[in-house]
C-alpha cells in the first residue's frame, strides 16, 4: 500500500458493534453496575460518564446544574466575558450544599426592600441579621421571605426578624442528618450552626437536604457542592479567565482548541500551570491520534479530549478535509496510554447520536463522553424554543460557524476574521426535547445495558473487556437517533 495512506481502516460509531460476552449481571438497573468515572486527574469522580459540551447553545449554568444533579457534569462555554463565565460557574457552585458556609447577611437597619434586592442576586429564602455596621460572627436574628410579606417594604429587618433568643441553633459538628431531625421537630426550614462562642459558622436548610435526597448520585466536590467545568481558549485574556474560574471554584478547566496538536496547547498549559500557578485540573484537546495524545500528556495536561470532526454541527471534515473516525481516534489515544501507570483520563467528544454510541465510546477506551447536539434541544440549554411548522425547536450551532463567530466578535474576540475564514461549523434547528434528565436516563440505561452485554461492572471493566465486531457502515434504519 502507498505509504501516504495510513494502515488500517478508520472506524466510526456506525462501523462497530460490541461483542456480547458471558456476563454475571442479573439486572442492569441494580448495584452490580457502577457508572462512576474519573474525567481528569485531580477531579473528584462523577457518577455518570456524560459531559455536556462547551457550546453556547448547550452549556451555561442551568444545563451544568442539571448535569451535575444527575451525576454528570457540564462544561460552561467560553464565548462570554470572563466575569460572566465566572458568574455562571458560581451559580452552579452555589446551587446546593451540605452546609451554607457563606450565608446571606444583612444589618438590622436594612429594609425589607433592601433584602429583596439582595436576594435577587443571591437566591436564598432568608437572610441572617446582625447588629451594628459590621458582621463579626454574632447575629441577632433571621428573616425569611415569608416574614417580608407582613410589613411594608421600608420596614427594617429588626422589626420582622425572628430574634436570636427565639431561634433554634445547632452546635458546630452537627451532621446534616441530625440537623434535619431538629428542623423537622421544630417545624423550621433553616437552622444556623454556631461555634462554642455562639458565632455563626453556617446554616443548614431543608431545601438543600431535599436536593440531596432527590439526587443521591449528584456529582459533588469535596465540600458537597455541585461540580462544574469551564472552557478556556488561547486568547490574550484566557490566563485571566483561568484565574477567575479557579477563584469561582471551577472543578475542571477544558483547554478548548479545535486542533489540539498545535503548539498553542503546550504553550498555554505551560503559561497556566508553570507561570500562572493554576491548580485546577486541565483537560486539553482536541486530539485524535496517538501522536496528539502523547503531545498532550507530555505538555502536562490532567486529561485529554478526543475528537476531530465527529460533531453533529461540525464541518471540519468537509472544509479542511481533516479528521479521524471517532472509534479509531478513541482506540488510538487509549492505546497510546496503555502502558502508563496512571493513564490520562480520556473524554470522547462528539458524534454521539444514540445511546449505544456511549457504550461503544467507553468500550473503545473513553472514560466519559462529551455531548453537544443531542442536548441542545432541551429545556436547560440556553435560548428559548421557537415554533417551526407547528412544532417546537431550539437552535444549535457549531462554535466555528459563521453565526458563532459574529457572536464572538460582540464580546471582543476578533481573533478570526469572518471575511477570510471558511466556517467549520453550521447552524441548525433541533427538535425541542424537554428536560435533559429524560435524555440522561435513556443514555444511562443504554450504557448499563451495553455493560451487561459485555459483562462489565464498572467503567474500568468496560474499557478493558469490550471487544468489537467491524460491521459495514450503518444501514440507515439501524441508526435510531433519540426521539
Ligand atoms: P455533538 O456530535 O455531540 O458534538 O454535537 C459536540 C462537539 O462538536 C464539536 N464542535 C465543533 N466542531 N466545528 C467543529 O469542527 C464546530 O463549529 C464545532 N462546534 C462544536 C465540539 O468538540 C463539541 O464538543
Amino acid at each position: 500500500m502507498n505509504e501516504k495512506v495510513l494502515p488500517g481502516q478508520g472506524l466510526g460509531f456506525a462501523n462497530v458493534l460490541l461483542a456480547p460476552q458471558r456476563s454475571d449481571i442479573r439486572s442492569r438497573f441494580g448495584d452490580q453496575i457502577d457508572l462512576s468515572t474519573t474525567i481528569a486527574h485531580g477531579v473528584p469522580q462523577i457518577h455518570l460518564p456524560i459531559i455536556s459540551a462547551n457550546m453556547d447553545t448547550v452549556t451555561e449554568a442551568n444545563m451544568a446544574i442539571a448535569m451535575a444533579l444527575n451525576g454528570g457534569i457540564g462544561v460552561i462555554h467560553r464565548f462570554m466575558t470572563v466575569e460572566d463565565q465566572a458568574q455562571e460557574v458560581a451559580r452552579v457552585k452555589g446551587y446546593m450544599r451540605t452546609i451554607e458556609d457563606d450565608p446571606p447577611l444583612l444589618p438590622e437597619t436594612a429594609t425589607i426592600a433592601d433584602a429583596q434586592l439582595f436576594l435577587n442576586k443571591r437566591p436564598r429564602g432568608y437572610v441572617i441579621v446582625y447588629q451594628g455596621p459590621l458582621f463579626s460572627g454574632a447575629f441577632s436574628g433571621i428573616a425569611t421571605t415569608r416574614d417580608f410579606l407582613v410589613e411594608q417594604p421600608d420596614a427594617p429587618l429588626s422589626l420582622i426578624m425572628t430574634p436570636r433568643e427565639q431561634m433554634v441553633t445547632v452546635p458546630q459538628g452537627t451532621t446534616l442528618e441530625d440537623a434535619v431531625g431538629i428542623m423537622t421537630n421544630h417545624r423550621i426550614e433553616k437552622v444556623p450552626v454556631v461555634d462554642g462562642d455562639g458565632k455563626l459558622v453556617g446554616v443548614y436548610t431543608l431545601k438543600d437536604n431535599e436536593l440531596f435526597q432527590r439526587f443521591p448520585h449528584a456529582s459533588l466536590d469535596r465540600e458537597g457542592r455541585l461540580m462544574v467545568g469551564a472552557a478556556i481558549g488561547v486568547q490574550p485574556n484566557d490566563r485571566e479567565r483561568a484565574h477567575a474560574l479557579e477563584n469561582a471554584h471551577c472543578d475542571l478547566l477544558v483547554l478548548d482548541i479545535a486542533h489540539g496538536g498545535l503548539d498553542y496547547t503546550g504553550e498555554m498549559l505551560n503559561v497556566l500551570k508553570n507561570e500562572g500557578g493554576i491548580r485546577t485540573p486541565i483537560s486539553a484537546g482536541n486530539v485524535a491520534t496517538r501522536e496528539g495524545a502523547i503531545y498532550v500528556r507530555e505538555s502536562g495536561a490532567d486529561g485529554v479530549k478526543v475528537g476531530v470532526g465527529p460533531g453533529s454541527v461540525c464541518e471540519t471534515r468537509n472544509v479542511a478535509g481533516a479528521g479521524v473516525p471517532q472509534i479509531t481516534a478513541i482506540l488510538e489515544v487509549a492505546e497510546a496510554f496503555a502502558n502508563d501507570s496512571q493513564p490520562l483520563p480520556l473524554i470522547a467528544d462528539g458524534g454521539v447520536r444514540e445511546p449505544g454510541d456511549v457504550s461503544k465510546a467507553i468500550g473503545a477506551g473513553a472514560d466519559a463522553v462529551m455531548i453537544g447536539g443531542l442536548f441542545a434541544g432541551t429545556e436547560e440549554s440556553p435560548g428559548e424554543p421557537i415554533t417551526v411548522e407547528g412544532t417546537l425547536h431550539k437552535m444549535v450551532r457549531g462554535m466555528a460557524s459563521a453565526d458563532a463567530l459574529e457572536a464572538r466578535k460582540r464580546i471582543g474576540d476578533t481573533s478570526t476574521d469572518p471575511r477570510k475564514y471558511a466556517p467549520e461549523g453550521k447552524t441548525m434547528l433541533t427538535p425541542y426535547r424537554g428536560r435533559v434528565e429524560k435524555i440522561l436516563h435513556e443514555l444511562a440505561s443504554g450504557l448499563r445495558s451495553g455493560m451487561s452485554y459485555v459483562g462489565a461492572h464498572t467503567i474500568g471493566e468496560m474499557k478493558e473487556r469490550a471487544r468489537f465486531y467491524r460491521v459495514s457502515p450503518g444501514v440507515p434504519e439501524q441508526r435510531r437517533p433519540l426521539q
